[in-house]
């Protein structure tokens, strides 16, 4: 396929650069007047249109701007039902953590989790996936951690690997059963280490189901030590960790991150010098999910303060029954844009190469690169870039392209 008279064709980056740090976040090339080429699922070529090929299929882009899909890189999109009377107890004053100390929150969706059937978490997360991609989505990552027993930690990563298989974009699954202690355990921290150290990771490893290793390393949920402790034993399966880090007070999870060569540390709605410290001195990266604050009405993450630092930041959805009923990537784009002071450049590349980088994915996604998947989203006539984030809550998204076809789905 042919895409001809591209208004603007977005982040061709070097195949080489698989990942943008600090000041390098603002630099988004664009070519003005442009055709790309698709062919077997691939960017075959791409120039200006005084030098354009012709071609059989051909799709006009007049006015319109082409971009890779989105790479949303932390989710947690299987789960058995939402929480909207979570909402409105929020709405009427408790906060998140009153929500989860009362038995609400994750435990409310262990619960009914445990309860639903391999097919039918299967068929509602397709639901949501068949949306997310609608809405510009061209890679997702997809977390465990609703099971809370060997069984169901399990099951939810089965439904991951089966989500693999039946949708044409790329997926990494991530175990999370350190997200919250189940009840029996509450009162014995080590009895449930140990049952995810003894008994889910080899499971998990022996069938395959992970890429990553996550844990919830928060005050109320797992400590540092214990955090430390559970992304050790991944690592001898493989597993490297992309963890939730100061997402309701400075944790020490950044900290402990870094030194467990975390891909990335998700969160950080709160932060300080030597979180952006650390953070500004390894290859972790920092992912930010600015509609959890939004919908939880928490801090907004300091992304200036980690951009200057010369800090590595992608941007996901979060999308769960809980925090963050909402997986559509251009809102992200929005907030990042009006809440975290993002420049538009800087938060399409945190949603495109930095997201794939988040899920070591950038060699082959979140960026216009001859030889990458063509995976991408074409926009409706739009007069710039920036009007894409200033449309807040509106989809300029047009077309879907997966895998150099256009997406129906
Ligand atoms: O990323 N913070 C931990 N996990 C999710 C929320 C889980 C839930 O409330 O169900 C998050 O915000
Ligand atoms: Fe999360």
């Amino acid at each position: 396929m042919l895409i001809i008279n591209i208004k603007g064709l977005v982040g061709m980056h070097p195949k080489e650069t698989l990942v943008l740090r600090g000041s390098e976040m603002a630099n988004l090339p664009i070519l003005e007047n442009a055709w790309l080429l698709l062919e077997n699922g691939l960017i075959k070529d791409f120039g200006l249109m005084d030098n354009c090929p012709s071609e059989k299929e051909t799709l006009n882009a007049e006015g319109k701007f082409v971009f890779p899909s989105w790479c949303d890189s932390h989710t947690h999109i299987v789960f058995a039902a939402s929480r909207e009377e979570e909402f409105v107890m929020k709405i009427a004053g408790k906060t998140y953590e009153d929500i989860a100390t009362a038995g609400g929150g994750i435990l409310n969706s262990a619960h009914k989790l445990q309860k639903a059937t391999e097919n039918e978490l299967f068929e509602s997360a397709s639901l949501r996936l068949k949306d997310m991609i609608r809405q510009g989505t061209g890679a997702v990552e997809i977390k465990s951690g609703y099971g809370l027993t060997v069984e169901s930690e399990l099951k939810m990563l089965r439904v991951i690997q089966r989500l693999k298989s039946a949708f044409p974009i790329p997926i990494k699954a991530t175990f999370l059963a350190a997200h919250t202690y189940p009840a029996e355990y509450k009162n014995n921290h080590h009895g449930y280490i140990n049952l995810i150290i003894n008994e889910m990771l080899p499971a998990v490893a022996e069938e395959k189901l992970a890429d990553y290793i996550d844990v919830f390393c928060e005050k109320g949920f797992f400590s540092v030590a214990e955090t430390d402790e559970i992304l050790s034993a991944a690592a001898k399966y493989g597993l490297k960790p992309k963890i939730h880090a100061n997402q309701l007070s400075v944790s020490g999870g950044a900290q402990i991150g870094v030194k467990n060569n975390a891909i990335s540390v998700d969160h950080l709605e709160e932060t300080d010098a030597e979180v952006l410290a650390i953070l500004a001195s390894g290859n972790t990266i920092a992912t930010l999910l600015p509609s959890c604050s939004f919908y939880l009405n928490i801090p907004f993450a300091n992304a200036r303060g980690l951009l200057n630092a010369n800090v590595a930041v992608a941007l996901a959805t979060d999308y769960n029954p809980g925090s963050t009923p909402s997986g559509n990537m251009n809102f992200v784009v929005s907030l990042a844009c009006i809440k975290l002071k993002m420049l538009p450049e800087e938060a399409i590349n945190a949603s495109t190469l930095n997201g794939a980088a988040a899920m070591e994915m950038s060699h082959e996604m979140g960026s216009i690169a001859i030889g990458k998947k063509a995976n991408l989203f074409m926009t409706k006539a739009m007069p710039s870039l920036a009007f894409l984030p200033y449309s807040f809550g509106q989809s300029q998204i047009e077309t879907i392209i997966l895998n150099g076809e256009i997406y129906n789905g």
